[in-house]
């Protein structure tokens, strides 16, 4: 008899993948200005710490918010009891006029119809148990955000099938891409449950256009039985045009509303939002994500799923006396925007002039940054080759392209909002040292003392992937 269940022994969780390597590389030897000068950068976590100063100005001056007081007077003892599923109404009703500011107030979103997740992740997962079986498949287009391998399949035992997206055409979603995942759904005999997006997209900073939106949901339009889940995170870290629009817009436009007589209402009853907090407030550690749906029966299957990942009542608190102080959500979304848009352009200037392209994006907290003419050739084994020199030997951890499933090596993606200026002033600085040394010397590099200390642990990673990979075989086998 086994000591585990096989879900606890099983290695679908993806933290093999190079992404979650790189952090923990990171956490060896983590750079800091004073006590880490050579320490590696983190470039490879999608973290905005660029407007903290605004929070902290507001919460010095509502210090009940964080004081577990309402007019001055203690709610201790309601938020040390309160335990209802459903949440706090007064914060579901500031979430759900947030959402809606984002969106310029183009569409409304109903309190009734949010449930409150720990987080886009929990949303994310509590949605495939709503809507999918085992074994069945959700279509994802590439390059996606590595954490959907653990959220939308570990524990569900839901699969992923790639919508194969390419940069000739900048990686956006064509008809043939899609038709051909469907297709290679069919092939491996899996039952297709949806089409899933990440609208801005994590990794490529892109949105949707209004036409591949409408694509997809003509596609589930015609496909009965299917869902479209939109992943809304990053819908408030757009800093530049096009705008973002969001699918519940599309829907509208369409006149797609609920309890309109014609099957319109039946589309609209298969279309699901996630939204975060972790991103356009830049509030991960306090998990506030939640799932929009017109579709009662999931609301209520989610919301009883929530007991599993709820959002302490504290921080709904907090957060809904924040987020109802209209004043300082406006103030904090062109602050915020303006912030990004300039550390964007100091990343993608940088870029430039070590010779580095990227794809033109208008969103996210990273760039996809396009180094394949670093490769000694145009494999992915060439791709880790260069990402490991990057992380130990420039010092600075970014996410391979395959790890978020891109079919063309040598992309990579690199996060600009999760440090400061001269951090990433003293990244450029390495990198351009890097490119130049390695590009201009042949791809060979001097033999001085520090680059064979580099060299020996670059032995251990190597070596360190290596055993990793022959385990995972052993385990498939
Ligand atoms: C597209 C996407 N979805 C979900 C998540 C998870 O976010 P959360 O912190 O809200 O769980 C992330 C985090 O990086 C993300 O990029």
């Amino acid at each position: 008899m086994k000591l585990l269940s096989t879900k606890a022994t099983c290695n679908s969780h993806g933290q093999d993948s190079s992404y979650f390597l790189g952090w923990e590389e990171y956490e060896k030897n983590p750079y800091d200005e004073v006590h880490n000068p050579k320490g590696i950068i983190q470039m490879g976590l999608a973290e905005n710490q660029l407007s903290f100063d605004l929070m902290e100005s507001w919460l010095s001056k509502n210090p009940d918010a964080s004081g577990f007081k309402r007019d001055g007077k203690s709610i201790f003892r309601e938020l040390a009891l309160f335990q209802d599923y459903h949440g706090i109404p007064s914060f579901k009703k500031a979430l759900v006029d947030f959402m809606a500011e984002i969106r310029g107030n183009k569409v409304t979103f109903d309190p009734n119809h949010i449930v409150l997740t720990a987080g886009s992740t929990s949303a994310n997962e509590t949605l495939m148990f709503c809507l999918a079986e085992k074994g069945e498949a959700f279509l994802l287009p590439t390059p996606y955000y590595p954490g959907f391998d653990r959220d939308l399949k570990w524990r569900t035992g839901v699969e992923i099938v790639p919508i194969q997206c390419n940069s000739s055409n900048n990686f956006q979603i064509t008809q043939q891409a899609l038709q051909q995942a469907y297709q290679e759904a069919q092939n491996r005999n899996l039952k297709v449950k949806g089409v899933m997006v990440t609208n801005p997209s994590n990794p490529l900073g892109t949105t949707l256009s209004r036409s591949e939106l409408n694509m997809l949901v003509d596609f589930i339009k015609d496909k009965k039985n299917m869902h479209l889940i939109s992943d809304e995170i990053y819908s408030g870290t757009v800093f530049t045009s096009p705008n973002f629009l969001s699918v519940m817009e599309i829907l509208k436009d369409r006149n797609y509303f609920k309890d309109s007589s014609n099957d319109a209402d039946e589309v609209c009853d298969r279309v699901h939002v996630v939204y975060s907090l972790s991103k356009d407030l830049g509030l991960p550690g306090f998990r506030i994500g939640a799932i929009y749906s017109e579709n009662t029966t999931v609301v209520s299957a989610a919301t009883k799923m929530s007991s599993f990942g709820l959002i302490s009542s504290q921080t709904q608190y907090l957060l809904s006396s924040m987020l109802s102080d209209k004043k300082f959500t406006k103030n904090y979304l062109v602050e915020n925007s303006k912030r990004l848009k300039q550390r964007h352009k100091m990343l993608v200037s940088g870029l430039q002039k070590t010779g580095i392209k990227c794809l033109e994006s208008n969103a996210g907290l990273y760039c996809w940054v396009d180094m394949r003419h670093l490769l000694n050739s145009n494999t992915f084994e060439a791709e880790m080759e260069l990402w490991k020199k990057i992380v130990y030997e420039v010092g600075l951890n970014i996410s391979p392209g395959s790890s978020c499933h891109c079919t063309e090596p040598g992309w990579f993606r690199v996060c600009f909002a999760n440090m400061s200026e001269e951090t990433l002033k003293l990244a450029m600085k390495r990198l351009k040292e890097f490119v130049v040394e390695s590009t201009g010397n042949n791809n060979t590099r001097n033999t001085n003392t520090q680059s064979k200390r580099k060299s020996s642990s670059l032995t251990k990673w190597v070596f360190r992937l290596s055993s990793r990979d022959h385990r995972d075989r052993q385990e498939e086998r």
